[in-house]
């Protein structure tokens, strides 16, 4: 794609850029108060921005490949321009008179696979925002509005785990967040183990997924229960009167934040692919947001002797798996798993580790 300086015709004033996430441990919790343990994935999203006259944006993305052109009056078509649109909406809505800008983003974060490119760009945007404009604007901020774009202004009625990933997360630790409080705590990674991300090639779609029915299914079961919030509850024995499905809706959110907490206990790597093992056995049978690809690709990576254990990350409905390997084995283990997918007809793609994944190769998104 054309840089900044051939398609403007002059350098951009601000470059700011966010990484994509990983989730551990701690599916579909964060919308529920519960428990997170994500991190950071060496794959980022750069925006590079100049302000101009008059108030058109212009913005210039890999991922929609032509000028999409709007203003805050009259919203850009691109789904993909809506989280742009979202973050300046909401600053506007503080009183921030955002100047009409040239925009550039960039990314190699992979779309739709669970792995947050649209919370990488909407905090990269906002921290290029907060250093054109000197926002008073603090990570924690930052996430927050970039989840408030996603609901308002992208139709997806997430929660706060990915923007606080991708303001506050780095590569080489686990993000503990409590997304009630907001508290956290950066945390090692097992020791002797590292990480492996694998595409299914099974896209995915957040909203057309039933993301927003499942998180409308917990919010049934609290009103039933007679709690604020899933994170509520810890005895899953007070479940039993809930009708199904709400029952296993329910039963996942609790069981899924108790091994969160347990996991971040800094368990061994063998006990810890046993809680990602029963996290996805929980999101498949409990929550219902696997699908057989997924199931199998998880199955194949438990199956490898250098995996401690596997699960499907992000929302599910496709997407990624992520599994925890022995140390130095993520790259091979990945290739092995990845060529047995691909004979049967599967077209999986490692993501992490980095190196792997860019000689497997065309990159997603
Ligand atoms: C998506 C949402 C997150 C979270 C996960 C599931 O990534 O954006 O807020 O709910 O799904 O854990």
């Amino acid at each position: 794609m054309k840089s900044f300086l051939q398609v403007f015709g002059h350098e951009p004033q601000i470059v700011a850029d966010a990484p994509g996430r990983v989730n551990l441990l701690g599916e579909h919790t964060d919308y529920n108060d519960g428990f997170v343990l994500p991190t950071a994935i060496g794959q980022r999203t750069r925006v590079a921005l100049a302000t101009t006259t008059g108030e058109r944006f212009t913005l210039l993305s890999t991922r929609i490949g032509h000028p999409v052109s709007f203003t805050l009056d009259d919203p850009p078509a691109e789904h993909h321009a809506s989280y742009v649109f979202g973050c300046l909406k909401l600053l506007q809505a503080r009183g921030v008179r955002v100047p009409a800008l040239n925009l550039h983003v960039s990314s190699d974060v992979p779309m739709g696979v669970g792995l947050s490119s649209s919370a990488a760009l909407e905090v990269a945007f906002l921290r290029a925002l907060r250093a054109l404009l000197s926002l008073d604007l603090d990570d924690v901020a930052i996430a927050r509005l970039g989840q408030r774009a996603e609901i308002e202004f992208a139709g997806v009625n997430c929660g706060i785990m990915d923007q606080m990933a991708a303001s506050l997360a780095d590569e080489g630790s686990m993000l503990f967040l409590d997304t009630r409080t907001l508290e956290r705590r950066l945390l090692p990674f097992p020791p002797n183990a590292e990480l492996l991300v694998v595409d299914s090639g099974v896209p995915r779609s957040l909203a057309e997924s039933g993301y927003n029915r499942r998180r409308a299914e917990c919010e049934e079961a609290c009103r039933l229960l007679g709690v604020a919030a899933l994170r509520d509850v810890t005895d899953p024995a007070a479940l039993d009167g809930l009708p199904e499905p709400l029952q296993r809706r329910a039963r996942h959110v609790v069981s899924e934040n108790a091994r969160v907490l347990e996991a971040a206990q800094q368990v061994d790597p063998g006990r810890f692919g046993m809680l990602m093992d029963e996290s996805h056995a929980s999101l498949r049978d409990d929550y219902e947001v696997s699908v057989p690809e997924l199931d199998r690709l998880v199955a194949a990576l438990q199956g490898h002797g250098a995996v401690y254990g596997a699960r499907l990350t992000g929302a599910g409905f496709g997407g990624a798996c992520v599994a925890l390997c022995h140390r130095g084995q993520a790259a091979v283990a990945g290739r092995e798993v990845v060529d047995g997918c691909r004979r049967s007809g599967v077209a999986a793609a490692i993501l992490v580790p980095a190196a792997a994944a860019s000689s497997d190769g065309p990159a997603h998104g």
